[in-house]
């Protein structure tokens, strides 16, 4: 089995109307939260990806009941103090950056020794940033260089910290505020700006969070020890997922989409800001708030006149999982896109940005990369017709489906290696492609 696939056709113009996967780190927050909730927590909707799918396990490992009823997953959390196994336990976190460390911040209080390993991609990356916060709740975290496996014991004698978060994750973040929920007394993050579900997860539950918005920043000031009853939750679309779909019709011609259901949370729109000032016109419908999150219809047709952008670098962490496809757009743009400070790309399931500097190479288009600042020389002709080989990038899901779709708009011939890493997060890419008229052959 090669794992690839071929792409030898542009897509054909297109008017669809489709679903995406659901929302991958809100899948993940539904679990590990309900997973200390009192009682049964009711889960529609879930993704069922190798991620989520990772998720459930390890909650299973830590002696939670999971039950799956007609499509939805039912947890039977035990409460703050809940988890029941052996110790030296190990949980896999596969590929999953937000599971391996979100659920060190669950575990700042479990008096077990648990071990937290990953797959090749996850095991190589940093594991400090979230383990030197939490170290200071007390717990003894113990890692190797830096990263899995990880291994933590926690304590009852915990205290609450006051932590400055500077980089703009979302990861450190929820994980210090998982772990603000396991300790007695008042937690204060301040924290550069970066996808807020858990804490629209934890005002739903009532839990005693306060979010002060300055332009840059969030002061969150989070009480602990408040115990909470399950819930029932039904994840939305994941705007990460609908993004391939999003820019594949921008750079198709006469085409039109209709993503439905998709979670609008501002923190994740940054994608869409981007486009619209590239000269998209992506429009939402049928919007409404669910629990906090905000879920619409998002319309896009494609665009023949997209300039470039100097791209705010404000907007990184609300964009920083689409930036794959938003340089496929900046390389058919006309002009010079500029975008700067994305060193954390480089930390994601693969260098990211280093990769998208090959990839951009490789296909022709001009590219200035500086560190952590990357330069798009846009081409509003760009026309592939050679082959083209995309392999040996870490199985890193965003790569592979970012490379379909500049294999459906670009032209060219294309064979695309490591398909099945689109089991992490988004299983049903390819057949979704098929449905809208892509020619895809599995090698
Ligand atoms: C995620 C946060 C982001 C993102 C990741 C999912 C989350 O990572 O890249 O895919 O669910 O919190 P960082 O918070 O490390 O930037």
């Amino acid at each position: 089995m090669q794992n690839s696939v071929l792409i030898k056709k542009k897509i054909e113009p297109f008017s669809k109307k489709i679903l995406v996967s659901s929302d991958k780190s809100l899948s993940i927050r539904s679990i590990l939260i309900s997973a200390q909730g009192i009682g049964k927590s009711k889960v529609k909707n879930l993704l069922e990806s190798e991620d989520v799918l990772n998720a459930l396990k390890a909650i299973k490992k830590l002696g939670i009941k999971v039950k799956k009823k007609n499509k939805e997953y039912l947890i039977f959390g035990n409460g703050l103090n809940g988890f029941r196994c052996k110790n030296n336990t190990t949980v896999y976190a596969g590929n999953s950056g937000t599971l391996g460390r979100l659920i060190l911040g669950l575990l700042v209080k479990f008096k077990k020794s648990v071990i937290i390993t990953g797959d090749n991609s996850l095991s190589k990356r940093d594991f400090s940033r979230v383990a030197e916060p939490l170290k200071l709740f007390g717990p003894i975290i113990d890692l190797k260089k830096g990263s899995l496996p990880a291994k933590i014991k926690g304590t009852n004698f915990l205290r609450p910290i006051n932590y400055y978060e500077k980089k703009g994750s979302a990861q450190i973040k929820s994980s210090i505020l998982i772990a603000a929920m396991n300790t007695p007394g008042k937690t204060i993050i301040k924290a550069r700006k970066s996808r807020n579900h858990t804490e629209l997860l934890f005002k739903y539950l009532k839990l005693p969070i306060k979010v002060q918005k300055a332009r840059n920043y969030d002061y969150i000031h989070m009480e602990g020890l408040r115990q909470y009853k399950g819930f029932e939750y039904e994840i939305p679309g994941d705007i990460s997922s609908a993004s391939f779909f999003i820019v594949l019709t921008l750079l198709s011609e006469n085409s039109k989409i209709i993503i439905r259901k998709v979670n609008i949370n501002e923190t994740r729109l940054g994608i869409i800001k981007i486009l619209n000032k590239m000269n998209a016109n992506i429009k939402f419908k049928n919007k409404k708030i669910y629990k906090g999150e905000s879920i619409a219809d998002i319309i896009v047709e494609s665009v023949k006149n997209l300039k470039s952008i100097n791209c705010p670098s404000s907007l990184n962490s609300s964009a920083i999982d689409e930036f794959l496809v938003i340089f496929l757009v900046a390389a058919k743009a006309r002009g010079i896109s500029s975008f700067k400070n994305l060193g954390e790309l480089n930390k994601k399931e693969s260098p990211r940005l280093n990769i998208a500097f090959k990839f951009l190479n490789m296909i022709g288009v001009k590219v200035i990369k500086n560190k952590d600042d990357i330069k798009i020389y846009g081409n509003p002709n760009l026309s592939l017709n050679k082959n083209y080989v995309v392999k040996k990038f870490l199985k890193d899901h965003r790569i592979f489906m970012m490379s379909c779709v500049a294999a459906l708009t670009f032209g060219g011939n294309w064979k695309i290696y490591d398909k099945d890493s689109i089991r992490t997060s988004f299983p049903k890419f390819l057949s979704i492609l098929r449905k809208i008229g892509a020619k895809i052959i599995v090698n």
